[in-house]
């Protein structure tokens, strides 16, 4: 005999499937590099009116240690201009580090006006490279005006070892840097951490079975064809999170991942019907230049 289900637990059920936040993880790609200037506080506030769930951007250390909001250690020729208006050109762009230069001055060149060729669409406006506890400061003062539900800050600290005391600092004093950033700005269950540099997530690991460092959840980003199990042996531990280049992931990799308990968040994803098959896949969100696109996955 079957036990008849009250009507009410029945509309109960239904409302609640019908207004519960997708768990598909939206990440804005340096912001929204698509539409506005990369890692900037302009990039990041349309990402969230967009309705993303994730800011990602990227970190590098000035001179005077502070954690700026940047993808490259440089001033990219792409779209920079020095401070008295001219544009950086490709033969100097790597000689202006930012690892050189104090912040009051890296504030002063214009990352935004001269647009960037490879984004057709991205809006051009006067605009300067972060610091990451204003990019904080500013998302959460957004949210709270536009009554915004809590978002995730995807960051990753850009390091090569190729580049250690070059135009970086060396792991332990990059991620120390970080720390104190978040450990003043965000509860850890907001953060992950992700890096290339698999010493960068060591380090952090480290810190934070210490006690020292805050308890976010650490990716692993992947441009290589080995293995997921591979690259998970060589990196030492399991990530929360595994992010490849979204051509290098299958739906076999997908589902070993998963039997793990890794997450899996490829980058970056701009076209919508990439974005559709890796879901189908069943990815746990993408990182994508375009969240526009992405609406209604
Ligand atoms: O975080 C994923 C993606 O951002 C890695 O590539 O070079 O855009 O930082 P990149
Ligand atoms: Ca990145």
């Amino acid at each position: 005999m079957t036990t008849p289900i009250p009507l009410l637990f029945i509309v109960l059920l239904t409302a609640t499937r019908a207004t519960a936040p997708s768990s598909f993880d939206i990440q804005g790609h340096r912001g929204c590099r698509g539409l506005m200037p990369e890692n900037t506080i302009p990039a990041f506030l349309k990402a969230l009116d967009l309705g993303v769930q994730t800011l990602e951007m990227d970190v590098v250390i000035s001179k005077d240690k502070q954690v700026v909001v940047s993808h490259d250690p440089y001033f990219n020729a792409d779209f920079s201009l020095t401070p008295d208006g001219k544009p950086v050109s490709k033969r100097n762009q790597k000689s202006i580090l930012l690892y050189q230069l104090n912040y009051a001055d890296i504030q002063q060149y214009d990352v935004g006006s001269n647009g960037n060729p490879a984004f057709p669409e991205q809006q051009k406006l006067k605009t300067f490279k972060p610091l990451l506890s204003e990019v904080i400061d500013e998302a959460e003062a957004y949210r709270k005006t536009k009554n915004l539900p809590a978002f995730a800050y995807n960051i990753e600290l850009k390091s090569e070892p190729s580049e250690y005391n070059l135009s970086q600092p060396e792991p332990a004093a990059f991620c120390e840097l970080v720390q104190a950033v978040l450990k003043q700005s965000l509860p850890p269950e907001r953060v992950t951490i992700q890096s290339f540099d698999f010493a960068i997530l060591r380090q952090w690991k480290r810190g934070a079975d210490a006690g020292k460092y805050p308890k976010v959840k650490l990716s692993a980003l992947v441009e290589n064809l080995r293995s997921p199990e591979k690259n998970i042996e060589e990196l030492g531990f399991k990530p929360d999170i595994y992010s490849p280049y979204f051509r290098l992931i299958n739906q076999d990799k997908i589902s070993r991942l998963h039997d793990q308990g890794i997450l899996v968040i490829p980058w970056t994803v701009n076209q919508r019907a990439d974005m559709v098959r890796l879901k189908e896949w069943g990815v746990d969100g993408l990182i994508t230049d375009y969240p526009d696109r992405a609406k209604g996955l």
